[in-house]
C-alpha cells in the first residue's frame, strides 16, 4: 500500500494538509458551493487571498459549514495571503484584520506575503506606475508580530525567488514556514525545491493542473507522458499530476468548482506514480 501523504509538517510544527483547494478565479455566486462541497468530500485546507476578490462568500460557507457541525475549526487549515497595497507595517495588522473579518475567522492558519513586489495604496495591479520600492524586511517584521499575536498560526511567503527568499531567511526571527508558488510536472521548481528543502521551508504549489482554462499556460495535462502514465495506473490526468506533487513533498492548491472534479482531485491518497 502506498503512503497516503496526507499531511506535511511546517517547521512550526503545524501539519498542512497535503490537498488544499484554490479559489483563484473561482467566481463569485459558486465558490461558496466549491467550497462546502470540498469540504463534505474531505478537504480540509482553503486556500485564499483577498486579490481573488471571494473571501466574503467564502467566509458564510465556512461558518455554515462550522455552525452545521459538519467540520471543526481545529480540523481546518485556511491560509490567506497579504496583498501588495498593504505591505507598509502599519497596514499589515489592519490587511489582516480585514481578511479575517471577510473569512468570518479569528485566526488563520498560514498568512503569506502574497508577492514580493509592493504597490502603492489603493492601486491597481495592472498599472505599473503604481509599483514602489518593496521592504521586505519591514514588512515581515509585521508578518512576525501576527504570529506572536496568534492571528496567524504560521507565516510565510509566495512567489519568492531563491535570491528573495535567502534574503528573507537572513533576517528573519520567525522564518517563514511556506513558500507558495506555481509548481507542476512542466514547471518542476527543481532549484528552489531543493533550496526550500534545505532550508526547511515547505514548498506549496499553486496552479498544480498548469491553470487548463488559462490559453497562456503549458497544457500540462495534455502532456504525453503524463497521460501515458495516467493510463497506465487507470488515473486521470490531473490526478497523476497532483500525486506527482505530493511525491516531491508539495502540497498541492488545485481549483475547481465542479463537484465531480473536486472528488477526482482529492482521490490521490494510497496508491502511488
Ligand atoms: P473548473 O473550475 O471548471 O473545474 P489550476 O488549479 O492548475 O489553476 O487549474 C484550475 C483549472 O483546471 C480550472 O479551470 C478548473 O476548471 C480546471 N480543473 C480542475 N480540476 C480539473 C480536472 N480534474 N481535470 C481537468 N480540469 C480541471
Amino acid at each position: 500500500m502506498a503512503e497516503e501523504i496526507r499531511f506535511f509538517k511546517l517547521k512550526t510544527g503545524a501539519e498542512i494538509p497535503s490537498v488544499g483547494l484554490g479559489t483563484w478565479a473561482a467566481a463569485p455566486g459558486v465558490v461558496g458551493d466549491a467550497v462546502s462541497t470540498a469540504v463534505k468530500v474531505g478537504y480540509r485546507h482553503i486556500d485564499c487571498a483577498p486579490l481573488y476578490g471571494n473571501e466574503k462568500e467564502i467566509g458564510c460557507a465556512l461558518k455554515k459549514l462550522l455552525d452545521d457541525g459538519v467540520v471543526k475549526r481545529e480540523d481546518l487549515w485556511i491560509t490567506s495571503k497579504l496583498w501588495c497595497t498593504d505591505h507598509l507595517p502599519e497596514d499589515v495588522p489592519k490587511a489582516v484584520d480585514r481578511t479575517l473579518q471577510d473569512l468570518q475567522l479569528d485566526y488563520l492558519d498560514l498568512y503569506l506575503i502574497h508577492w514580493p513586489v509592493s504597490l502603492k495604496k489603493g492601486s491597481d495591479v495592472k498599472n505599473p506606475e503604481n509599483l514602489t520600492q518593496p521592504d521586505i524586511p519591514g514588512t515581515w517584521r509585521a508578518m512576525e508580530a501576527l504570529y506572536d499575536s496568534g492571528k496567524a498560526r504560521s507565516i510565510g511567503v509566495s512567489n519568492f525567488s531563491i535570491k528573495k527568499l535567502g534574503d528573507l531567511l537572513d533576517i528573519a526571527r520567525v522564518p517563514p514556514a511556506v513558500n507558495q508558488v506555481e509548481c507542476h510536472p512542466s514547471w518542476k521548481q527543481t532549484k528552489l525545491h531543493a533550496f526550500c528543502k534545505s532550508k526547511e521551508v515547505h514548498l506549496s504549489g499553486y496552479s498544480p493542473l498548469g491553470s487548463p482554462s488559462n490559453k497562456h499556460e503549458i497544457e500540462v495535462l495534455k502532456d504525453p507522458i503524463l497521460n501515458k502514465v495516467a493510463k497506465k495506473l487507470g488515473k486521470s490526468p490531473a490526478q497523476v499530476a497532483l500525486r506527482w506533487g505530493l511525491q516531491m513533498g508539495h502540497s498541492v492548491l488545485p481549483k475547481s468548482t465542479i463537484e465531480a472534479r473536486l472528488k477526482e482531485n482529492y482521490d490521490v491518497f494510497g496508491w502511488k506514480g
